[in-house]
C-alpha cells in the first residue's frame, strides 16, 4: 500500500476504453496513487444473474497499474441491476408512506430481504473471487453510504416488519414484558400476538415534527433498523474476510448521519472512511446557521471517534456540486484547504470525489477533479499541487490526537428526539455543535464519542441533552465524575429511560445527585414575533469568577430548584426571573455543571473556557474566529496546522518557532497565513 493514499474515485464505466489511457496518465502526473473502482457497476459486472464479466474493469486497472495507481474496489450493492428487480421486486424497500419504491435511482434496495442476501453473496463472492490475488487490489469499500433508502428514512416493508417482531421477541421475551415496557396500556394498544406489531409508519397523524407513535416503539424500530445495516454489512465482511484476508476493509460513512449507530457499523471494518462535501450542508443536519468549517470540524472528530484512529475520507470535495442545480464552486486555495482541515483531524487517505465530471446519469452537474471536456484546470492543478505538499508531512499523517474533551453524541438520543423533537428550536446536533464550537474557536482538541467507549481517559466529558439515560450509563457517569472527571451536563438529560419512557423523578432523573440541583418548571423558548407569551431569546446573568456577564439564551429554560450546588447563571426577565439557570457541583473529586438553557455564542464560550481553565486543561493557540489551529503530537514533537479558512491574511502567534513543513521554511512564532491558505508547523524547542 503506498502511503499516504492519494486518489479518486473513477468510473471507467462511464467513458469509452480509448480514454482510460488519458485518464490514467493525467491521475500519474496529479500524483494519485489511488483509485476506488466499481462500487455502482453492477449491471456491467454481473449483466444477468450469474453472469459476470470483469474483462473490461480488469482492462482498466490495468492500464491504472502500468501508472502506478492501486485500488479499493467497492462491491457494488449500492446500485442493484434492473434485471434483479425484474426478477424479485420484494427487495424494493418501503417508505414510511407504505410506497415500495420504483427503479430509477440507487439504494433501492432493502437490507433485510432475503433475495437481496443472495443476490449479494453472489457478486461479492464473484468479485472477491477474482480479485483476491490481484496485485493492485488492497482494500475493499463496502456498498455505498449505508443506512437509508432510496425514497425514505426506514423500510417497512414486510421482511422488516416479520424481523422487527423477531428483534422484539428475542429482546423482550415475552408479549406481557413488551406491553409493559412500552407502556402499550395507552390508548389500548396492548399487543395478544407478535405478528399484531407494526412498524411506525406514518399511517397515524401528524407526520410532522415527530411522530404520534410510542415513544418506545419508535426507539425500537430505530434501534433494530440500525441494526439490520449493520448486519447487512456483517454479510459482506464475512465474505471478504474469508476470501481475501490479506486486504483492509472500509464502508464510506457520512458524518453527522444519523440513522445508523455508526459506533457499531465501524466495530466490523478495519479502517473507517467517510465522504466531506464541505460546501453541500448535509440534508439531515438540523444546524442553525450555515455549516461552516465547525461543523465540517465536529464530522472528522465524529469519524476519528469511531475506532479512536486515523481515518480514510473516501470522497472529498473537488468542484461544484448538486444533482439538479450546481452549488458555487471552490474558491482557488478552498479544495486545498479542505484537504488540509481533512489530514489535520486525522485522515491518512484522501480519495476526491470524483475524476471525470460524469456526462451521464444523476450525477452530470456533480463535478470532479476534471470538467466535462476532460481537461486539467484550475481544480486539477489545485490538487497536483496539494499531493505534492502532503508527500512533505510523511508519518505525521497517522500522528496522535491528543484531546482531553469529549462530547458524547448518543444514538439513544438522536432517534428519540427524531419522534419527540422537544420543541421546533431544539435540533440535538445543534446543541452538540453548539459546545463543539466553544472549543473549536478556541482550538482546544476534541473527540466525539457515544455512550458505549470508554471516557475514563478524558479530563472533560460534555454530555448536552442527554435525553435517554441508560441505567449503566448512568452508573458509570457517577464512578467517573467521582474519581475526578468534569461533566458538563443541559437541559433534557435524564428524562427518558432505555424505554423511551419519561422518568418519574424530578428532572434530571438519575443524574440529580450529581447535579445538586432538579428542575421544578421548564418551558420552550420559540423565537419571537411567534405570538406565543414565552417568545425568546430571554436573558441571564452569568457569574464567572465574581465578573457578571450578560447572556442570550434560547431555545429551552430549566428552572432549576437547589440543593447543593453553586449558582453560576440566573435568569434575568422571562417567566423564571431570578431562579437558577446554570449550577456547579462538587461531586467526590470530580464536578458537574448543568446548564438549564441553551448559551449563545458568548455565553458558551465563557462558561466552556471557565470549565476548561477549572479542569487544567491547555488551553488552544488563541487565533480569530476564521482560522482553525490543530495541533498533533508525534514522537514527542508538536505540530500545528493552522487553516485560514477567510479570504483575508491573518497574523498568528504559535507557542514555538518551527519549520513550515509544506514549503520547508524556517518561521518564527509569529506567523502569517494568507486568505484560504494553510501551513503545518513542525515546532523546535
Ligand atoms: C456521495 C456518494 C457518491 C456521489 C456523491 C455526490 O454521497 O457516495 O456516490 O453520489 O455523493 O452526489
Amino acid at each position: 500500500m503506498t502511503h499516504p493514499l492519494f486518489g479518486a474515485a473513477y468510473y471507467p464505466e462511464h467513458c469509452s476504453a480509448e480514454r482510460w489511457s488519458t485518464d490514467a496518465r493525467l491521475m500519474q502526473q496529479a500524483g494519485i496513487n489511488t483509485v476506488r473502482l466499481a462500487e455502482f457497476a453492477w449491471s456491467r459486472l454481473e449483466p444477468k444473474a450469474g453472469d459476470f464479466d470483469f474483462a473490461w474493469l480488469d482492462e482498466a486497472i490495468q492500464i491504472l497499474v502500468a501508472h502506478g495507481i492501486q485500488v479499493i474496489l467497492g462491491t457494488p450493492t449500492a446500485a442493484p441491476p434492473a434485471w434483479l428487480i425484474q426478477t424479485h421486486p420484494e427487495i424494493l424497500p418501503v417508505n414510511e408512506d407504505g410506497q415500495r419504491a420504483g427503479f430509477g435511482m440507487r439504494r433501492h434496495y432493502c437490507p433485510t430481504q432475503p433475495a437481496f442476501h443472495a443476490a449479494t453473496r453472489r457478486i461479492v463472492q464473484a468479485m472477491a473471487r477474482h480479485y483476491q490475488q490481484h496485485p493492485a487490489v488492497f482494500a475493499w469499500q463496502i456498498d455505498n453510504e449505508l443506512g437509508n433508502i432510496t425514497n425514505g428514512i426506514r423500510c417497512h416493508c414486510s421482511s422488516c416488519r416479520t424481523a422487527f417482531q423477531y428483534w422484539l421477541r428475542q429482546r423482550y421475551g415475552s408479549l406481557e414484558r413488551l406491553n409493559s415496557l412500552w407502556g402499550t396500556v395507552f390508548w389500548s394498544q396492548e399487543y395478544s400476538a407478535w405478528e399484531q406489531i407494526p412498524t411506525p409508519m406514518r399511517n397515524v397523524r401528524p407526520a410532522s415534527p415527530g411522530s404520534a407513535h410510542n415513544p418506545s416503539f419508535y426507539l425500537d424500530f430505530a434501534r433494530f433498523t440500525s441494526e439490520s445495516w449493520i448486519q447487512y454489512q456483517q454479510l459482506q465482511v464475512q465474505i471478504l474476510r474469508d476470501l481475501c484476508p490479506q486486504h483492509l476493509i472500509t464502508h464510506n460513512l457520512m458524518g453527522l448521519f444519523p440513522y445508523v449507530d455508526y459506533v457499531k457499523l465501524a466495530q466490523d471494518l478495519d479502517v473507517v472512511s467517510w465522504d466531506n462535501y464541505p460546501r453541500l450542508p448535509a440534508p439531515w443536519s438540523a444546524f442553525k446557521g450555515n455549516w461552516s468549517p465547525s461543523h465540517v470540524a465536529m464530522a472528522h472528530d465524529l469519524m476519528r471517534g469511531l475506532k479512536g484512529r486515523t481515518y480514510w475520507v473516501m470522497e472529498q470535495q473537488a468542484g461544484p456540486s448538486g444533482w439538479g442545480r450546481i452549488s458555487p464552486t471552490p474558491l482557488p486555495g478552498e479544495i486545498r484547504l479542505w484537504t488540509l482541515q481533512s489530514v489535520a483531524h486525522g485522515a491518512e487517505a484522501i480519495v476526491y470525489f470524483s475524476w471525470l465530471t460524469s456526462h451521464v446519469g444523476t450525477e452530470q452537474y456533480w463535478h470532479g477533479i476534471l470538467p466535462h471536456d476532460g481537461t486539467p484546470g484550475r481544480r486539477y492543478e489545485e490538487i497536483r499541487q496539494t499531493g505534492e505538499e502532503l508527500q512533505h508531512l510523511g508519518a505525521l499523517v497517522t500522528a496522535d490526537f491528543p484531546a482531553e474533551v469529549a462530547i458524547l453524541r448518543s444514538y439513544d438520543a438522536l432517534w428519540a428526539f427524531e419522534a419527540q423533537p422537544t420543541t421546533e428550536e431544539l435540533s440535538y446536533d445543534d446543541q452538540i455543535g453548539r459546545y463543539y464550537r466553544a472549543f473549536w474557536r478556541s482550538n482546544v482538541a476534541v473527540d466525539l464519542i457515544t455512550e458505549d467507549p470508554s471516557w475514563e481517559s478524558y479530563k472533560l466529558l460534555v454530555a448536552p441533552c442527554l435525553f435517554v439515560l441508560r441505567e449503566e450509563v448512568s452508573t458509570r457517569l457517577h464512578a467517573w465524575v467521582e474519581a475526578g472527571g468534569t461533566l458538563v451536563l443541559s437541559f433534557r438529560s435524564g428524562v427518558k429511560d432505555k424505554y423511551n419512557r419519561v422518568v418519574d423523578q424530578p428532572l434530571p432523573g438519575a443524574l440529580r445527585d450529581l447535579t445538586g440541583a432538579h428542575v421544578i418548571d421548564y418551558t420552550a423558548l420559540l423565537p419571537t414575533g411567534t405570538g406565543v407569551p414565552c417568545g425568546g431569546p430571554e436573558s441571564l446573568e452569568l457569574v464567572l469568577d465574581g465578573t457578571i456577564y450578560h447572556i442570550g439564551a434560547d431555545v429551552w429554560m430549566d428552572d432549576l430548584e437547589v440543593n447543593d450546588a453553586e449558582v453560576l447563571g440566573t435568569y434575568r426577565g422571562g417567566p423564571f426571573d431570578g431562579s437558577p439557570a446554570v449550577t456547579l457541583k462538587r461531586f467526590g473529586a470530580g464536578r458537574v455543571i448543568y446548564v438549564g438553557t441553551s448559551l449563545d455564542d458568548v455565553g458558551q464560550a465563557l462558561l466552556m473556557g471557565k470549565v476548561l481553565d477549572e479542569t487544567g486543561i491547555t488551553s488552544g493557540v488563541p487565533s480569530p474566529d476564521s482560522v482553525e489551529i490543530v495541533r498533533r503530537v508525534h514522537e514527542g514533537t508538536d505540530y500545528w496546522f493552522v487553516l485560514n479558512y477567510s479570504p483575508v491574511a491573518q497574523e498568528i502567534r504559535l507557542p514555538a518557532r518551527g519549520i513550515e513543513l509544506l514549503t520547508g521554511r524556517a518561521v518564527t512564532e509569529t506567523v502569517i497565513v494568507n486568505g484560504f491558505d494553510a501551513l503545518v508547523v513542525r515546532s523546535q524547542p
